[in-house]
Order: structure tokens, then sequence, then C-alpha cells
């Protein structure tokens, strides 16, 4: 297994690029189930996760070829809507297989993801939702087994849930008539999702907003789409460098899409400049502390708590930081003490007293999101050497986030075991 080594205490400095967004190819590859002709999606990124779901669909008969940052997806293969637990266990993201295979062949058998590392993470919105188009669904031995020709409804969501907003999105683009959901998530992800579904032929207005109409189409061609890009991975590369009192520019990024996390970086101190895809961070003071609170886009992302975590843990004061999307997203915090942070939790926040530093010291990944906080972590510690363990967590969502790093000047490399 390997692990990555970082020797810290160095400002990062200079550019990288951002690549696009896992959180938006993960849906887009399960979408092209719906599709009649076959599809290209261009700036794909190269990780575990996209792997995962490349296994899975051409498990089910999808032909897929990945070369580069190109990815083609032809469906006319696919003869079973059956999704294994083998397959769909390793990764939850897996699950948006059921909404395109039933709104295509009125019927699917997809596993249940099962709980996983940031909490139990239901999927009652998107089977309720399908429900409510018209699918009889029943559990069967761990699966979920979904039924029917669906039908245009009106759906509230309970909480603007990313997953089950695109699972939605998807079904009632074949189903008869017209769908309206509402308290659906805003994610620039769905938006995404969005404009592939209409490349394809669908008719849906509003994703991106909190109410999504579809009208439902007989069938759905094929399409090119250029995949939105990783704001995630935009805003952890920024964080890293204000983390380290560098100067880091992120390339092919949005500002749109990080409002309320370049808020916060201006807010402990951070000089943020825009300009068309670029965003420059730098850090030429001290750092302070700030609070986060996270929510559904356009607030905080959950996805980016960990890693301002990080930064916080050496910022001047005490930041309260309180996590609303998830149960249990908290898994960065004993490792952070072991590297010298002082952090309080209590139920859903966490309390941290700013340090002088951190020293390095054997880290365990446990979440994606988690490693990558180590990683910043381990940047930022002055002392000693910082070895995070279990980095298949780090792969699933960052390329070669060693790499990257270290072109900014980050003293950092993967050893193998
Ligand atoms: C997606 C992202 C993930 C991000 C999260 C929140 C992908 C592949 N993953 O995950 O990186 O952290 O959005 O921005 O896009 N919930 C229910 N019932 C449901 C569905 C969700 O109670 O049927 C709850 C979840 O347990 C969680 C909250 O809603 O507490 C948010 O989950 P959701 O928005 O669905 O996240 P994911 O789509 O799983």
């Amino acid at each position: 297994m390997d692990k990555i080594l970082i020797r810290g205490g160095k400002p990062l400095r200079g550019a990288v690029q951002v690549r696009g967004a896992k959180n938006a190819t993960l849906p887009l590859m399960a979408a092209a189930i719906l599709a009649e002709a076959p599809c290209t999606l261009h700036n794909v990124p190269c990780l575990h996760d996209v792997f995962s779901m490349d296994k899975l669909l051409s498990h089910m008969g999808m032909s897929i070829e990945f070369t580069g940052r190109y990815m083609t997806l032809d469906a006319s293969g696919i003869v079973e809507p059956y999704a294994p637990y083998d397959l769909v266990r390793k990764m939850r993201a897996s699950f948006f297989v059921l909404g395109p295979l039933l709104a295509r062949f009125g019927r699917a058998r997809v596993s249940l993801p099962g709980g996983c590392a940031i909490g139990t993470r239901p999927v009652d919105i998107h089977l309720k939702g399908l429900e409510a188009m018209g699918a009889t669904i029943t559990l069967d031995e761990g699966y979920v087994v979904a039924e029917g020709r669906l039908k245009g409804a009106n759906f509230a969501l309970d909480f603007p849930s990313v997953g089950a907003t695109e699972t939605l999105m998807m079904a009632a683009c074949r189903a008869e008539g017209l769908t309206r959901l509402t308290n659906v998530a805003r994610e620039p992800e769905i938006e995404d999702l969005g404009k592939f579904l209409n490349g394809l032929g669908a008719r849906i207005s509003g994703a991106g907003s909190d109410m999504i109409t579809v009208v439902g189409v007989d069938a759905l061609g094929g399409t090119e789409h250029v995949v939105v890009a990783d704001r995630i991975e935009a805003g952890t590369f920024l964080a890293a460098g204000v983390a380290t009192h560098g100067d880091v520019t992120v390339l092919n990024a949005n500002a749109d899409h990080l409002p309320t996390f370049l808020r916060k970086l201006r807010e402990v101190g951070a000089e943020i400049e825009v300009s068309g895809g670029r965003i420059r961070a730098r850090a030429l003071n001290g750092l302070h502390a700030t609070d986060i609170t996270t929510h559904p886009f356009p607030g905080f992302a959950t996805d980016l708590q960990a890693q301002m975590m990080a930064l916080l843990t050496c910022a001047q004061g005490t930041s309260i930081i309180k996590e609303n999307v998830f149960e249990n997203r908290f898994m960065q915090v004993a490792e952070l003490i072991r590297m010298g942070a002082d952090i309080d939790l209590d139920g859903n926040t966490a309390i941290v007293r700013g340090v002088e530093r951190l020293s390095g010291a054997p880290v365990m990944a446990s979440d994606l999101r988690a490693s990558a906080a180590l990683v910043i972590a381990g940047l930022m510690a002055e002392r000693g050497e910082t070895a995070v363990a279990r980095v298949y967590h780090i792969d699933r969502g960052y390329e070669r986030i060693e790499e990257r790093l270290a072109s900014l000047g980050a003293d950092i490399e993967r050893v193998r075991e």
C-alpha cells in the first residue's frame, strides 16, 4: 500500500491546473445509460472513483473507452439493468445508475450502497421521488428493485440532496409528461448534468436553481460534453497555499462555484484575485480564526470543511466549525490532534483553537476529504515528517496529488511499502 511522505514548512508557490470534477463525471457517466447513441466526455479526471464507475457500467454491457481526458460511452450493449453488490459497495455514487436504468428499461435491480465512513447516508429521498413518479420499489436481499413506467410528477425533496436531485432529474427525462422537482440541490455539478442531458435531447429547465422542471421525451441521442471544473480540488489547492503562507493560483477554475469558501479565505486574511478561470490566493500576513457552517450550495461545501479545518489549526484565535450536511464528518480531528492541533468536538461542532505550529506525525487517511486535510496539515508542519497511510482514499478524488503539490514547491513523495 502507498504512503505519502511530507516534510512541511515550505510555502507553496505557483500555478496548478484544476481537473474536471469527480462529482460531475460520475453522474454524467451514469446518465450515458439513457443515451441511445454514443456520448463523448472531455476533461474527465483520472481517478479511482471514475475507474470504479467504468467497471460497473462496463460490467452491465456499456462500452467505454477512456484515453487521456476523453471518454466515449456507448450504452447500446446494456441488456440487463442490474448493478451487483460487489461493484456498488465500493462507491456510493454507483447508486446513480438506478434512475437511468429504470427510466430506460422500466425495471432495475441495484444493490444498496450501504453505510460509509461519513455517516449512514440513506437513499430514502431517491426512492420516494421515484415512487412519486409511479415506480414500485421493493427491497430484496440488500437490493433495490424498481419497476414501472415512469410518469411526470410534482415532488418536493425533504432535503436538497445532491444525489437524489440527480437521480430524479435523470429518471424524469424519460418519464411521460411534466415533472416538477422542488427544494432540489443547486450544486454546479447538477447544472452540468442538466446541460449534458439537454445535449442528449432532454427538456430540463432550472438545473442549478431550487426548482427543476423536466418534460419527458421518448428517446435520447448522443452528445459531446466538457466536464465542469472541480471546485473542491480548486479549493483544496487554494487552502493548501494559504495554510502554508504561500501564493497559489488555480487555473481552469470557476470562482462562482466557490462563493462562500473564497469569502472565508478572505476572512482568514488571504488576498484573493479572480480573473477569468484563474483564482489566486496569497497569504501575505498572519491568518486569523473564522467560523464555518457547512450547507448545501451556495453555502460552505462540506467537501471543503476538513481542508479548512487544517488551515485553521494554526490561525490566530478560536474557530467554530459546524458540520450540518453529514454526521460523523470530523474523521480528521483525531489525526490533526496527533500533529499538535488543539480541537474539541461537541456533536456536530468542532472548536479549533489556533496553535503556533503543527509537527509531522504518522497519520491515517480515513475518507477522501479528511485525507486531503492531513496532507495540508503535513505541508503546514514545521518540524518532522508526516507519513499519510491509506492513500487510496486520496486517489479516489485527487489525481496524483503529490506530483501536483511538488510542482508548487512542496517536499512530498509517494512511497510504496
Ligand atoms: C454528494 C457528493 C459528496 C458531497 C455531498 C454533499 C457526489 C458523488 N458526492 O454526495 O461529495 O459531500 O453531495 O455536498 O456528488 N440524505 C438523506 N436521504 C437521501 C439522500 C441524502 O437523508 O436519500 C442525506 C445524507 O445522509 C446527507 C445529506 O442528505 O446527510 C446530503 O447528502 P447528499 O446531498 O445526497 O450527498 P451525496 O449525493 O451522497
